[in-house]
């Protein structure tokens, strides 16, 4: 039952049969989460610290919640509202966090690296909840958990990623994950959300989204990250959703299914069209549902529950 990663900084690397493991093990977490009461006793006794530099919706709450849901104590830190405020470093607040017996620490950060940097400073389980524009290695989890629990399998699936790439820690996750479980990837954007040389992962490059929509059996659908980049990359939002937003209209003219995903934030009426987002073909909700059981799965597989 044990992975052969310590920590979980990123899906670079990672081999098939720790993700495999993962993925088995966040299915039976699903059946926990059906139940009426939903909590198991697995990692009881062990303190986890939930550190958020960056905003967060989902992926706070859904470590939170599967933290609870296996009997973890948890702890949650903002940077708003602490000591960080006073000039106190990273370094000197994790240390001090760590003093109080912590056996693990999820992170979010908007510097791309800091989460590696952080095991540097402590002997505990360290895990990526999103750092800069690096990885974001539970949301790919959860978005490759949920490809597979549609269509049985990832290997030889056709999966597109559509938007943002240069700035999205979800698009590199991604495609690490799904090229080493034999998925064929590719990314579609405006030539300037392409980052250089990404050819080099083995994924194809389209610049024109029908093109990449006949390509895939799935599509996963990026929104702009503003905050990450400075102006003039696109000429506006409105020339973007003609070019790269999936519309009703797009989607009907492709006369075949189409999955869709979304690690949200969504921006309706950019990437998506809010009918698009809500319809059929969406699944972006039940990424959130596995978002909580493939969270358990990272947390008992890493953290050494029983
Ligand atoms: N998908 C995702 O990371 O969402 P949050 O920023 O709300 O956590």
């Amino acid at each position: 039952m044990n992975l052969s990663i310590k920590h979980l900084y990123g899906l670079e690397g990672v081999p098939k049969e720790d993700l495999t493991q993962i993925f088995d093990t966040a299915f039976s977490f699903r059946e926990v989460l059906e139940r009426p009461i939903k909590r198991v006793p697995t990692l009881q006794g062990k303190t986890i610290v939930n550190l958020f530099f960056e905003n967060s919706t989902r992926t706070r709450i859904s470590f939170e919640l599967a933290e609870k849901r296996l009997s973890a104590d948890t702890i949650n830190f903002s940077a708003s509202g602490s000591s960080l405020s006073k000039g106190e470093s990273l370094k000197d607040t994790i240390q001090n966090l760590y003093a109080m017996k912590m056996d693990a620490i999820v992170m979010r950060h908007p510097v791309p690296g800091s989460v590696k940097l952080l095991s540097q400073f402590v002997d505990a389980v360290v895990i990526n909840a999103g750092d800069g524009t690096h990885e974001h290695p539970t949301q790919a989890l959860l978005d490759i958990m949920s490809l597979k629990e549609k269509f049985g399998k990832i290997e030889g699936l056709n999966i597109a990623i559509v938007g943002d790439i240069r700035h999205s820690r979800v698009a590199l996750s991604n495609i690490f994950g799904l090229k080493t479980l034999g998925a064929n990837v590719a990314l579609c954007g405006p030539p300037t959300f392409m980052p250089c040389g990404v050819e080099s992962l083995g994924v194809k490059i389209m610049y024109d989204l029908d093109e990449a929509l006949q390509f895939a059996d799935a599509v996963n659908l990026l929104r702009i990250q503003r905050e990450r980049q400075g102006k003039g990359l696109i000429p506006s939002l409105r020339e973007y959703r003609n070019l790269y937003g999936l519309t009703r209209e797009r989607l009907e003219n492709l006369k075949k299914p189409l999955t869709i995903l979304h690690p949200g934030p969504i921006n309706r009426g950019v990437e998506i069209d809010s009918d698009v987002a809500d319809g059929d073909y969406s699944i972006i909700l039940h990424q959130v549902l596995n978002g909580v059981a493939v969270r358990m799965a990272v947390l008992f597989l890493l953290v050494g529950g029983k």
